[in-house]
């Protein structure tokens, strides 16, 4: 597929990961806030975690399995989150997944990844659907992925443990059609 492509939006640029990026994803991930509502992020977050994931990127992007991007700020460049996907090639499909550096919250900036992303899946990668989970205990992701158009589709009961505790996740996705484009079938 060669490189992971960078996007552009008003106020971000979504770039690849690169290592120089490492220190300050482990700062940002690092928080308590960022690993308790996301699915993997480990917490504590130790030296060499974000090489490690940084590393991964290239290879699941070329196996067509996964796309990361590093959020970005557009004036100077500023790693303020990640957002990315994981394709299901099978039944054409992406799952979201992102978060965002806590000094960066609730400026609008997720929501403005989240939207470019979507247009990369269903224009770039020509996907049928893009789906993402939330815990029920954090909103504000909910908030996002109503924002930019995506429905509700139900609360998937204890379908995540994590630390500790089982945990509801509601499913929201939007698909091809409902994005504006047609649905291709036959490809
Ligand atoms: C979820 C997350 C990515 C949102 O990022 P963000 O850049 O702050 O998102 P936005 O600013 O685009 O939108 C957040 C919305 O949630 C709302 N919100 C924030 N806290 C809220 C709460 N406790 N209850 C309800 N809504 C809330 C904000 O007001 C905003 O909505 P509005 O524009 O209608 O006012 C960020 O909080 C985060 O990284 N959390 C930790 C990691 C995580 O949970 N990732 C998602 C896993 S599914």
């Amino acid at each position: 597929m060669g490189q992971i492509p960078t996007l552009v939006t008003d106020r971000l640029i979504l770039r690849p990961f690169t290592l120089d990026d490492a220190p300050a994803v482990k700062e940002l991930a690092g928080e308590w806030e960022i690993a308790e509502t996301t699915a993997n992020i480990p917490h504590p977050y130790e030296e060499g975690m974000a090489e490690e994931w940084i590393s991964t990127h290239q290879e699941a992007f070329d196996k067509e399995e996964a796309v990361t991007f590093a959020i970005t700020l557009k004036p100077d460049g500023v790693l303020i989150g990640a957002i990315g996907i994981h394709i299901n090639k099978t039944n054409r499909l992406a799952e979201m997944g992102y978060w965002i550096g806590k000094p960066y919250w609730n400026q609008g900036h997720c929501t403005e990844a989240t939207k470019e992303v979507l247009r990369y899946v269903f224009e770039a990668l020509g996907l049928n659907r893009a789906q993402a989970r939330h815990m029920t205990k954090n909103p504000a992701s909910g908030r996002v992925m109503h924002k930019v158009g995506m429905k509700y589709e139900g609360t998937l009961r204890q379908s995540v443990f994590r630390w500790g505790k089982f945990e509801d996740a509601a499913i929201y996705s939007i698909l091809r059609d409902e994005y504006g484009l047609v649905s291709v079938h036959s490809r």
